[in-house]
């Protein structure tokens, strides 16, 4: 087992303007789960082949254990890779699947057998080692894939949207599955989705790639609880917080009806006259109209959950010059999270106001969370 470090890793692919990552500092514990995450295009494969060796570094480094391994061939690191098209080799068996790398190296056969049939026992295929792929599940034969790297022993494991070939309830299925075998062989695993989701549920730690900049790194909790800034309080967390640009006026951050008193400290920290307000869908009581602070807003929708109901609305009184207030990109609509035995009716005027400790604020200008 081992860490790993990126540390300063660049890749500037030949004729790209801007690299596709730049200058990535991140330090992965030995035993870590970590989670690459970010939109399409961000630069987590190409992190992930720059560990993989699969991909030049442009300038940088990067060690595995107190290894340099920038420039070692990818046979000489010790890792496996499970990537998202994990074609398997149809005229084998799962057993040779699984084998092959080891037959390649060259492992006598009674050992190649036996590390075949350890890394079926852990993945439940032992009753599925004499078939091919294609009588298989799609889950099985994700497995299958999981064993080709298990049965390497590598010091990393590298995995890139492992799960993306699998429907919605198979994914969730699985991805407790390799949380689960992750922990338990306790091998260093960097993890790389586009999903949020998939992060918070899966990752020791997690961390957020924006336009190949690294954004933040920190446990599920630190990136849900204190994002560091208004991309990834917009990014982590489903229905997305609630974001929207205030201007000030006195002490209060105003937004058509809306009124949230700011600390003198806050409106002192400001780089311009504009801040952004952020607030999660779970962080807001419902209040009676004129509380102090309340957010009021008109009720276009409700959506019955059962165990949840969300009300989507607009802040009122907002002017389209104002820009806009919303949950998710370029909306104009807040989510609550309401008790669904009491929900409002569509044309009502819900008023909230943010639990206490609950309201994120960021200078509207750099985007940087602000202190409270
Ligand atoms: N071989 C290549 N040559 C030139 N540019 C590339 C190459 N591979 C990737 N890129 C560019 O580098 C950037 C990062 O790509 P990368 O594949 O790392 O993104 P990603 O975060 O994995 O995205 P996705 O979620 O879509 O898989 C993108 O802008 C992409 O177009
Ligand atoms: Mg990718």
């Amino acid at each position: 087992m081992a860490t790993v470090t990126f540390d300063k890793a660049t890749r500037l692919y030949p004729g790209g303007e801007r690299p596709a990552v730049d200058g990535l500092d991140l330090h992965i514990e030995d035993g870590e789960f970590l989670v690459l995450v970010g939109p399409s295009g961000c630069g987590k494969s190409t992190s992930l082949r720059m560990l993989a060796g699969l991909e030049e570094v442009t300038a940088g480094r990067i060690m595995i254990g107190d290894r340099d391994v920038t420039d070692m061939q990818p046979k000489d690191r010790d890792i496996a890779m499970v990537f998202q098209n994990y074609a398997l080799y149809p005229h084998m068996t799962v057993a040779d699947n699984m084998g092959f790398a080891l037959k390649i190296a060259g492992t006598p056969k009674a050992e190649i057998r036996e590390r075949v049939e350890e890394a079926a026992r852990i993945l439940d295929l032992t009753e599925y080692l004499e078939r091919k792929p294609k009588a298989l599940s799609g889950g099985q034969r994700q497995r299958v894939a999981m064993g080709r790297a298990i049965v390497r022993q590598p010091q990393v494991f590298l995995m890139d949207e492992p799960l993306s070939n699998l429907d919605a309830k198979l994914r969730v299925q699985t991805r407790t599955q390799i949380a689960s075998l992750q922990r338990r062989l306790g091998v260093t695993t960097v993890y790389v989705t586009h999903d949020q989701t998939e992060a918070l549920t899966m990752g020791d730690r997690i961390a957020v790639l924006k336009d190949g900049l690294l954004q933040q790194v920190g446990t599920p909790r630190d990136m849900y609880d204190t994002p560091a800034n208004e991309f990834v309080a917009g990014f982590i967390g489903s229905p997305a917080m609630n974001i929207g640009k205030f201007h000030i006026e006195g002490d209060e951050a105003v937004h058509g009806d809306a009124r949230i008193p700011l600390t003198r400290a806050v409106i002192d920290s400001l780089s311009g006259p504009a801040i952004t307000v952020g607030f999660r869908p779970e962080s807001l009581n419902v209040v009676a109209a004129g509380t102090p602070g309340a957010i009021p807003m008109s009720v276009d929708l409700v959506e019955e959950l059962g165990s949840d109901a969300f009300v989507y609305g607009a802040v009122t009184g907002s002017a389209g010059a104002d820009g806009k207030v919303g949950s998710g990109d370029d909306s104009n609509q807040c989510v609550v999270r309401v008790d669904p035995r009491d929900t409002p009716k569509i044309g009502d005027v819900l008023n909230v106001v943010v639990k206490p400790g609950e309201l994120h604020l960021f200078d509207a200008a750099t985007g940087e969370r602000l202190a409270q």
